[in-house]
């Protein structure tokens, strides 16, 4: 379920607000100039295509892209393969790559077509911790800083959007700030 948790950023076990409320998670977030919206979920299977995924949702983009800004739209998926040895390490490697406080160049959006995944945004003086699932949509604001937890079991599909192709790198803080946050899997239990 979608949720939202607000702890000061000082201490994580200072909670002022814990949410599941859509309308309410919008209001906060929008307060905090974060944009949260929520699209129709579509039941997908393993093998939908790239193609069938953006062409379904080929009309909310079109809406959010409207000005042609982002010149980049793709699809991130990861599943658990216990099938494939190299999977817990591919899974460790994917979780890690921006478990860290980090921000980017230009803002960070990304729609949940299946599975969940979590941001945490470092807006001083708080953490605002939002567990997205299928049918969120969430843009993180440029220059925020901010990390991602995928979960010990990465499972999600996700439109990205970029205005740079290398709009994904990451300016890593070296604030070791995330260790002291619950993680997803704490969060969505
Ligand atoms: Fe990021």
């Amino acid at each position: 379920m979608t949720l939202v948790q607000i702890a000061a950023d000082t201490d994580p076990d200072d909670i002022r607000l814990h949410t599941t409320d859509p309308e309410r998670i919008a209001a906060e977030l929008a307060l905090r100039g974060v944009l949260f919206d929520r699209w129709p979920a579509t039941p997908i299977t393993a093998e939908i295509s790239t193609d069938e995924i953006l062409g379904y949702y080929g009309e909310r983009i079109g809406e959010l892209d409207a000005d042609e800004r982002y010149r980049h739209i793709d699809v991130a998926r990861i599943h658990p393969d216990d099938t494939d040895p190299q999977w817990p390490d591919r899974a460790r490697a994917a979780r890690e790559k921006f478990l860290s406080e980090h921000r980017h160049g230009e803002d960070e959006v990304r729609f949940f077509v299946s599975g969940r995944g979590c941001f945490y945004l470092h807006l001083e003086p708080e953490v605002v911790a939002v567990v997205c699932e299928a049918g969120d949509l969430v843009s993180v604001p440029a220059g925020t800083r901010h990390w991602f937890d995928m979960g010990a079991r990465p499972d999600f599909v996700a439109i990205r959007f970029f205005e740079e192709a290398d709009g994904w790198v990451g300016d890593f803080t070296g604030d070791r700030i995330a260790e002291k946050f619950p993680s997803l899997d704490q969060l969505a239990s």
